[in-house]
């Protein structure tokens, strides 16, 4: 059997999975975001390591047999953020992580600094990345970057943890701005723009290649009968991608998780810059990737949810499975600034256009209306110099919404298929990741598209007139945030 973990932002995710794919058992844990300053976001990243265990410790007692037969483990985990430990690989203040906007001043100091920033790395300087952060703290945290030993991302800290050694996969690590996303290796120059250099960082694997194994008293604890293997994993969108199966040139999903992604497979390294796109290297050798990453998705309805004090699922079952009218209210989701089209950390979001017809109801629904509008900003920004997206898959937490679902397929124009037969998010990709670095397998004969029912959600004609317009006046009203945040 495989395990893959998921380190996520709102949770931890750990699955079981058999030699036929099926997932055995699944558990998760929930875990918190500090945001003890405006545009900070932080997390303990001993909290992921407490989580992570607990969770094998529920899928342990679930299935015990096929837990003490898992042979390989894959680590999935949120992008970018910064673990900064010392010479006895603790943390030396809490992660920064990648919806964490304060490091604007940095990102313009780091791309004066080396020119060729862009096309090395395939990717606007942005707060969100790992370098402009390092560079925050080597310039308000001096004390603590003199002690700094190395930097890891969030899923290798729980990789040192679980096997004692730092290494890091190659699409995780696209995401610091150190790396040099054509050659896949640490760029020596991006390094030194921010005062480090290689001896600091984990050492790089391709996502299916063995990574490290489980430290004896940790599988013995656990209840393994032989400590497993640790994969390479996947940055969390390369991990989907992989549970997807977009593995070949032109495959596109859209991830409607804490963060809002649309993702394009591509076989080549594709840098478009304009609209604030990212490039980076896939999980799997000679691969890469486009996605266009929008701040705050299910973010916005989690932080609507906890205005109104009910839960997500309580909030949208009176609203039904389609909208026959666009809501009069609008709602930009600019909770933590936006990447794609703006690169703006400072932009905030908004309801506009409230009367007294404004009511809970219509509330939600501009929520949702204004992140599937965000995404249609994401498309255009994919499209433009690119091929067209002519329909994709979901995943993340939000896709359970079936309205959530039609109004995406009504404002991107495109239908939206959601497999209904089993696991396709990031953890599974993990455990793919994870059977990967034992068997050696072809990675296509394990990657496959999801098995079992998808459903389909189809646009509407008349949806889509009526949200094309609204999409007009949604712009204005994301252009006045801009102007606000000025
Ligand atoms: C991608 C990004 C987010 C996180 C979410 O660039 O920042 O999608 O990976 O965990």
């Amino acid at each position: 059997t495989y395990i893959g973990i998921d380190l996520g932002t709102s949770s931890i995710k750990v699955i079981l999975v058999d030699d036929e794919q099926r997932v055995l058992a699944s558990a998760a844990r929930e875990i918190v975001v500090h945001r003890p300053a405006p545009l900070w976001a932080e997390q303990d990243p001993d909290d992921w390591i407490e989580a992570t265990l607990a969770v094998l410790a529920e899928i342990r007692d679930a299935q015990p047999e096929g837990f003490r037969a898992c042979v390989s483990i894959g680590l999935s985990g949120q992008m970018h953020g910064a673990v900064l430990l010392d010479h006895r690989d603790r943390p030396l203040r809490p992660c920064i992580l990648w919806n964490d906007g304060r490091s604007s001043a940095e990102c313009i100091e780091i791309e004066a600094m080396v020119p060729t920033s862009r096309a090395l790395t395939g990717n606007i300087a942005m707060p969100g990345f790992t370098a402009p952060k390092l560079a925050w703290v080597r310039k308000h945290e001096p004390d603590i970057f003199e002690r700094l030993r190395r930097v890891v991302l969030p899923k290798a800290y729980l990789r040192l943890a679980l096997t004692g050694e730092a290494i890091e996969d190659m699409s995780d690590a696209s995401g610091t701005l150190w790396l040099d996303i054509a050659r896949r290796d640490w760029s020596d120059e991006m390094l030194a723009a921010c005062g480090l250099d290689r001896s600091q960082m984990p050492r790089l694997v391709e996502g299916c290649d063995a990574a490290g194994r489980l430290r004896p008293e940790l599988s013995r604890q656990l209840g393994f009968a032989v400590p497993p293997l640790v994969a390479g994993g996947a940055g969390d969108n390369a991990a989907g991608a992989i549970g997807l199966g977009a593995i070949a040139p032109g495959d596109s999903f859209l991830s409607l998780g804490t963060s809002g992604v649309l993702w394009r497979t591509t076989a080549r390294f594709e840098p478009r810059t304009q609209g604030a796109i990212h490039a980076f290297c896939h999980a799997l050798p000679d691969l890469w990737h486009q996605m266009s990453v929008h701040l705050s998705a299910a973010a916005s309805l989690s932080w609507w949810a906890g205005i109104v004090g009910e839960t997500e699922a309580q909030l949208l079952a009176p609203l039904g499975e389609t909208a026959d009218r666009p809501s009069p209210v609008l709602f930009t989701p600019y909770l933590s600034g936006e990447r794609t089209p703006h690169n703006d950390p400072y932009m905030r979001g908004g309801f506009a256009r409230i009367g007294h017809e404004a009511n809970r109801a219509a509330m939600t629904l501009a929520v949702l209306e204004g992140v599937a509008f965000a995404f249609r900003d994401g498309k255009i920004a994919m499209e433009s110099g690119g091929g067209r997206i002519e329909s994709t898959q979901v995943i993340g937490g939000g896709s359970r919404s079936r309205l959530w679902l039609t109004i995406l397929a009504n404002v991107l124009d495109m239908p939206m298929r959601r497999s209904s037969g089993g696991e396709t998010g990031a953890a599974f990709g993990a455990a793919r990741l994870a059977r990967l670095a034992q068997t050696k397998e072809d990675p296509s004969s394990v990657c496959l598209p999801p098995a079992g029912a998808v459903e389909i959600f189809e646009p509407d004609a008349a949806m889509v007139g009526a949200y094309r317009e609204r999409y007009e006046l949604w712009q204005r009203a994301a252009h006045f945030d801009r102007e606000l945040g000025r």
